[in-house]
């Protein structure tokens, strides 16, 4: 039965028997921790052949010794195994090392003093960003770190509201970039549709000079679903606007392979590479080349990577198929909550009724359970409403998945009780 319809009476006897349970959690001295997107270690088991791939040959076709100095693009075979996973031509990918995150900070770091031009002459202007809301918090700390503006959007079902996004950026030349996490976004798990996906192929022309559209397709091949979502090629689009110059896509292997020791890529248009590159090159003689080969040998092509994420899926389904079934036995039909049901990705993004996440949160740590904190999936770690918490299924196990969520569910309905007893 919804909340609204419960008589004071019956919201009490209910407070008596939630805060029962929770005392009851609390006797139990748990420790589960709910924050952490990352693979569990079995995810990791999946990809141990890495270890050893190379057996003493590291010689490219060209001759090239990857052990050596060198080659800031990326061995050859990486590149066009990245080219391939991001559906772009092979001279407009970069592979770096093993965090796609540290090639967009960097990419940003380089653009800035190109951006930063358009700030001479006025004291407090300064460069902007849209940032779709809910989103990844790290996109958001690096905006903070660069004293970038940043101003929510929010993300709709099929991407952010684009009206919102073209309204903006028609009055503000100073923006200069918007962050997108197009498939199986983090957190909420949506996929851009075409109509969005063309519309910011044509955002470069209302937008001031240099805009970047940070294309970061962290989840293109993880798929929870026998029917993938297909993403329309942003670069492709771009392209036959004649808009290349505003993309930059990103992808990695970490949640492929080894999250801490995968290899990531960036796509650019070739003049804007060349530009990356030369950045970059005050920093670095050349990623690491022997982890490139090691990935290369390993992930083949697009097919083995595609029965590579069916074996992720099968350690992660369950997991997902738990969290939601926990969810919807305990929340559902009450009126005091909303998830996202992911078709892939890493994350469920669950809505409380407004302002009551942080306090949510806090029950939750008080009796041992810790969940992302509130705001995180916002710019400046404020969520208006105060209503997001992000569950990261994938590392936990089943048993304590299992006790973390039920723990939440008591923890959200105590605080909807207790909000509406104190109206
Ligand atoms: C949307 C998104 N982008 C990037 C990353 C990090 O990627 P990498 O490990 O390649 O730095 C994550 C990790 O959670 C993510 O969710």
């Amino acid at each position: 039965m919804e909340f609204t319809q419960l008589s004071r009476e019956q919201l009490r006897t209910l407070q008596i028997s939630l805060s029962a349970q929770y005392e009851a959690f609390r006797q139990a001295n748990l420790n589960l921790d709910l924050t952490r997107g990352k693979p569990a270690p079995a995810q990791l088991d999946l990809s141990n052949e890495l270890d050893g791939i190379l057996d003493g040959f590291y010689l490219l076709q060209d001759g090239t010794d990857v052990r050596n100095y060198g080659g800031i693009l990326g061995i050859p075979e990486a590149r066009q195994l990245a080219a391939t996973f991001l559906e772009v031509d092979t001279d407009e990918v970069l592979v770096g090392g093993n965090s796609s995150l540290t090639l967009m900070f960097a990419y940003i770091d380089h653009m800035l003093p190109v951006w930063r031009q358009e700030l001479v002459g006025s004291k407090d202007a300064k460069i902007k960003f849209i940032c779709p809301v809910p989103g990844y918090d790290r996109h958001f700390t690096i905006c903070e770190h660069f004293d970038i503006e940043m101003l929510n959007v929010p993300l709709l079902d099929g991407g952010p509201d684009m009206d919102q996004v073209e309204a903006l950026i028609k009055q503000d030349p100073l923006i200069k970039g918007i962050w997108c996490v197009p498939k199986y976004s983090n957190p909420t798990g949506h996929t851009y549709n075409d109509a969005v996906v063309d519309r910011i192929a044509r955002l470069a022309e209302i937008a001031g000079e240099h805009f970047t559209i940070l294309w970061d397709n962290a989840y293109a091949v993880h798929h929870l679903s026998d029917t993938p979502d297909v993403l329309k090629n942003l670069m492709a689009e771009a392209k036959r606007q004649g808009n290349e110059r505003s993309v930059v896509m990103l992808g990695s292997t970490s949640k492929i392979t080894f999250a801490g020791a995968g290899i990531a890529f960036l796509a650019a248009e070739p003049n804007n590479l060349k530009a990356f590159e030369k950045y970059l090159s005050a920093s670095v003689i050349g990623f690491d080349k022997v982890n490139q080969l090691r990935h290369v040998r390993f992930l083949k092509d697009a097919e083995h990577i595609a029965a590579h994420m069916v074996k992720h899926r099968n350690i992660i389904q369950p997991k997902f198929d738990l969290t939601l079934q926990i969810l919807s036995e305990h929340l559902q039909g009450k009126g005091i909550a909303s998830w996202s049901q992911p078709r892939g990705g890493y994350f469920i993004s669950l809505d409380t009724l407004p302002g009551l996440a942080s306090e949510v949160i806090q029950h939750a740590a008080a009796i041992g359970v810790k969940l992302t904190p509130a705001g995180a999936t916002f710019p400046y770690g404020l969520d208006p409403q105060n209503s997001n918490i992000r569950i990261a299924p994938t590392f936990p196990t089943m048993d304590s998945l299992q006790r973390a969520l039920e723990v939440l569910v008591v923890c959200l309905q105590l605080a909807t009780v207790n909000q509406f007893l104190s109206d």
